[in-house]
């Protein structure tokens, strides 16, 4: 829209961080900018190595627009690579997950090798002597890194590491996946897809959103109440869970961990709850016999010793945002994937403790389904505030969002600014990033250039 591009980004997303203007939510053009400035130039999640577990597994996924393969060669290596035909621009994979040794295109018959060769060019005599195979590989993204199973691609060929970009929140995703005994979780049980009538950075925000669920979950939080057992004290589980009851909410806060990732941190909470893990933690929540929960404490402190054992049990799970597409919510791992500017598409999974007692990992699937499945009563409400939100955003008297809750009370540990549980410093640790990226953007080429220069 006109205004907003007369405006630029500066005024646009106050430099206080207590303002943002909607048209951010809307405007194609800055979603193309968005696309450039920031998706192009920052490390993206692409998924994790356990959803191809083994040799020839791949699947296909969307990154800022571009097709790529997330692929195992025969070497145990993964690949990210474009899904393009070098050719004439086909995409040579059209199934979501496979297991191939090769991708064969099927306009005209090349075929490339799963780490991305060219291995084959149909009736190849009449392409001449100076036609090479080794110059027309699948394209790759120029950088490719992992954390901890968790595979990240960049559109640029400089930048920040991966780990430097992760920021405070690598040490999150150590924790996260420290409560499997093993030392690794597992995405391989299923995802779940949701496209809505939204901007990408609602879900992101939503993800580290500790003001909401009290208000739009309410009718959740009340059956909860009903049906969930009583400890001995005669107290529901549900109202000795931080992340729904009152007497709790002082304890989380909200984290900015830095270049936008930020917290919804249950830690303290989860604590002073004496939650027993998520067994007791989550909504609809199953028993899990006491017998496997000793097994499992039993299997962690043989890894991590008996100490750092209890303290990961007692911690717990909290919710971190990874600007500018991964979250992790509780148990559960999820992608942004940006169609347009009012349309966007989450994907996510519920993440399994590898080396936990089965009984474990089946309740995070059963709370996966039952709060975010096709008949899931949490991930629908926010879904639907979504598509409220960006129905609203079509408006054109009242343009601006209010994010300044708790600036006030907003303190600083040690270099991290913390907020109450509330407040509004993780949303505004993600416009900050935003904003220094946008207003960094002048200087920043067409990314496809460095792609395409890259792979070759
Ligand atoms: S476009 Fe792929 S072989 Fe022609
Ligand atoms: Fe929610």
């Amino acid at each position: 829209m006109d205004v907003a591009r007369l405006a630029g980004y500066d005024s646009l997303i106050e430099p206080d961080l207590e303002r943002v203007h909607a048209s951010v939510y809307y405007d194609q053009r800055i979603f193309d900018e968005e696309m450039q400035r920031i998706w192009h130039r920052v490390w993206l999640y692409v998924g994790h190595e356990s959803e191809v577990p083994t040799s020839g597994d791949y699947v296909t996924k969307t990154l800022a627009g571009e097709p790529v393969i997330l692929s195992r060669d025969e070497h145990d290596e993964i690949h990210v690579l474009v899904n393009r035909c070098p050719h004439r621009g086909n995409t040579v994979c059209q199934d979501a997950a496979g297991n191939a040794s090769n991708f064969r295109c099927a306009y005209h018959g090349w075929s490339f090798a799963n780490d991305g060769t060219l291995i084959g060019a149909t009736y190849a005599k009449s392409y001449g002597p100076d036609f090479s195979k080794a110059d027309l590989p699948l394209a790759r993204l120029p950088r490719t890194d992992a954390y901890r199973g968790f595979i990240f691609a960049s559109f640029a060929a400089e930048g920040p590491t991966l780990l430097e970009q992760l920021a405070g929140a690598a040490s999150y995703i150590d924790h996260f996946v420290d409560l499997a005994p093993e030392g690794r979780v597992d995405l391989g049980a299923g995802a779940l897809k949701v496209r809505f009538h939204g901007n990408w950075k609602m879900p992101l925000e939503n993800a580290v959103d500790g003001y909401h669920a009290v208000f739009l979950h309410r009718s959740v939080i009340a059956m909860n109440q009903k049906v969930v057992s009583t400890d001995e004290e005669g107290v529901p589980a549900s109202a000795r869970n931080p992340r729904l009851a009152n007497r709790h909410r002082k304890e989380v806060v909200t984290r900015d961990l830095g270049n936008g990732n930020a917290m919804l941190d249950f830690t303290d909470a989860n604590r002073e709850a004496r939650l027993d893990n998520e067994a007791d933690g989550g909504l609809f929540s199953r028993p899990i016999p006491q017998e496997d929960k000793d097994a499992y404490r039993q299997a962690l402190a043989a890894r991590l010793g008996d100490e750092a054992a209890d303290e990961a049990i007692a911690r717990g799970m909290s919710n971190v945002a990874i600007f500018p597409n991964l979250a992790f919510v509780l148990h559960d791992v999820r992608t942004f994937i940006p169609v347009g500017p009012t349309e966007t598409i989450v994907e996510q999974r519920p993440a399994l403790l590898v080396g936990a007692p089965r009984s474990m990992n089946e309740v995070r699937v059963h709370q996966e389904v039952s709060s975010y499945g096709p008949a899931g009563m949490v991930g629908s409400d926010d879904t639907d505030v979504y598509e409220r939100n960006q129905r609203a955003f079509d408006g054109r008297v009242d343009e601006w969002v209010v994010l300044q809750r708790g600036v006030a009370s907003e303190v600083d540990e040690g270099g991290t600014r913390v907020g109450e549980g509330s407040g509004e410093t993780s949303q505004r640790a993600i416009w900050r990033e935003y904003r220094r990226r946008m207003l960094d953007g002048e200087d920043v080429g067409r990314c496809t250039e460095t792609s395409v220069a890259v792979g070759r």
